[in-house]
């Protein structure tokens, strides 16, 4: 039997040892809440309100650009520790188990492999799909223009109503994706109607809480699994899945893709970790494009924000039938919605390596976790980005500051393991925005409530909290002949 005083004293030893533990700690120094010394509960509760992004934020606003989070890890947000925590000697720290939650079919994929030497062995195969060059070449192109003309389809058949961008971005983003990925409409055209459904299922997710739960703790969640899934619902793609395979048992693949280049015998590469890798890259090209569109053209709708809306346009109209790199207030406007709304604005942490090491000015142990968040690396020097939550592409064209600028923007991440689909990506938007706004003023439906866009965290990515957006078209003809 368990007695009271064995229980008494077990609390005891357990309070002892956090303490200890505590105030002998080497980041004592840096600066934090104190409950941050103790216990990681207060940022796991954050973490599950899907509110870590807005929590960590608040404490950089509070305590500056380093603050410990938990016992054992410590926020970043100035140009220095990005470079050094991700770009020293090359692709950075190695990365945290934390990204053992994005195994796909059981495999470790580019975007999962820890250290640097798997990853490096995997990007050597990859990389060269996603650079520029194989990027802006007709046949990947053709998949975004193709996009694009759909999209803009959908909004004259919205004109008089109002159409939900956030559907229709995904579904155009997965477009691009699946198009880069597989070319699935060239042979015999795998993609149908389920295109629809299987974007869906990707977006809509509802997991958060529970693969949190199963990653922090494992036995609790075996145990507790069945009551577990009343309220949260662990994450399930049997559509996406299925899909995935069955292209990638294809043996006739296009030149170009990335399916292509995976099933090179020299690679090595079984069927089940090619389809792993393209999964991948579809649950990191859909969701990120998606939102980062859906939150810019928000942003673009405001009343706030019409005027640049109509500098855009100005320069499109201007210049019709330009290639979408060669226009300046174009990027200012991308690279402005991707400051203030990165679609991955969150903690992407690391490990210090072996012997330590120097971030900032506070020495680290090895196997602290460190980490930079875009959102408030993009936010917290005001000497830089001067009135910060201000959306204001203009800050962009400004010659004084622009290397200060490039060096703090993070959205894509930085150095080796950064994004390798930031071509695509870049591509998709900015085709995206030229082939709209050369043709429509957009307004935010009545019906939308703004909360609706606020950001709801996912485990590094974060969406609209409603997971809509309604906006009106207005054809630009019918504007300027008032
Ligand atoms: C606006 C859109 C996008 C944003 C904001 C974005 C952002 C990022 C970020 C921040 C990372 C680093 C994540 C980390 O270190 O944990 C990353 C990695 C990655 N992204 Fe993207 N991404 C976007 C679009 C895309 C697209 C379109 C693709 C491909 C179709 C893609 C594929 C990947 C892959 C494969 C990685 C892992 C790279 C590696 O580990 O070497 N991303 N992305
Ligand atoms: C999110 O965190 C911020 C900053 O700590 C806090 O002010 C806000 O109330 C939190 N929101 C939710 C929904 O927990």
């Amino acid at each position: 039997m368990l007695s009271p005083l064995l229980i008494i004293l077990s609390i005891v030893a357990f309070v002892v040892h956090t303490l200890r533990h505590a105030l002998s700690s080497p980041l004592n120094k840096i600066p934090g809440p104190w409950y941050a010394k103790f216990t990681s509960l207060v940022l796991k509760w954050n973490e599950f309100r899907a509110n870590r992004t807005q929590y960590i934020h608040d404490l950089h606003l509070n305590y500056g650009p380093s603050v410990r989070i938990a016992p054992r890890e410590v926020a970043f947000a100035s140009a220095a520790a990005v470079k050094e925590i991700y770009c020293s000697g090359g692709s950075g720290y190695d990365k945290t188990e934390f990204y053992d939650m994005f195994r796909v079919y059981g495999r470790r994929t580019m975007f999962t492999t820890l250290n640097k030497d798997d990853h490096a062995k995997r990007k050597r195969i990859i990389a060269d799909r996603y650079a520029n060059t194989n990027i802006v070449r007709s046949p990947s192109l053709d998949g975004i223009a193709e996009g694009a003309s759909n999209f803009v389809k959908r909004c004259f058949q919205s004109i008089g109503g109002s159409l939900d961008l956030y559907v229709r971005l995904h579904s155009y983003a997965f477009d691009c994706v699946t198009h880069h990925l597989f070319h699935p409409h060239g042979a015999d055209s795998l993609l149908s109607s389920k295109d629809e459904e299987i974007m869906r299922e990707v977006t809509f997710d509802d997991s958060l809480q529970n693969r949190l739960f199963q990653h922090y703790w494992p036995t609790a969640h075996k145990i507790l699994g069945r009551i577990l899934y009343m309220f949260a619902k662990p994450r399930e793609t049997p559509l996406a899945d299925k899909f995935v395979l069955d292209t990638c048992a294809q043996t006739d693949t296009t030149p170009f893709t990335l399916l292509n280049r995976l099933q090179n015998p020299s690679y090595n590469l079984d069927h089940t970790d090619v389809a792993a890798e393209c999964l991948d890259h579809m649950a990191a090209g859909i969701d990120t494009t998606g939102d980062a569109l859906c939150f810019l053209m928000w942003e673009l709708s405001q009343p706030s924000s019409l005027h640049y809306q109509r500098k855009l346009q100005e320069e499109l109209l201007a210049n019709p039938g330009a290639s979408f790199d060669k226009l300046p207030y174009l990027d200012a406007v991308v690279m402005e919605g991707l400051r203030c709304f990165p679609a991955i604005p969150m903690s992407l942490p690391r490990y210090v390596p072996c012997g330590g090491r120097t971030v900032d000015v506070f020495f680290l142990p090895a196997g602290t976790i460190v980490s930079c968040q875009a959102y408030s690396v993009h936010r917290i020097d005001r000497s830089v980005f001067p009135n910060p939550d201000a959306f204001n592409p203009d800050r962009w064209l400004e010659e004084k500051g622009d290397p200060e600028r490039k060096r703090l923007f993070f959205a894509f991440a930085n150095g080796g393991r950064g994004c390798v689909g930031k071509h695509l990506a870049l591509a998709e938007m900015k085709m995206l925005l030229q082939a709209v706004y050369s043709r429509f003023t957009t307004l935010p439906d009545a019906a939308m409530a703004p909360e609706e866009l606020g950001m709801s965290d996912q485990l590094i990515s974060s969406r609209p909290a409603g997971q809509r957006c309604l906006l009106q078209f207005i054809p630009l003809d019918a504007v300027t002949g008032e």
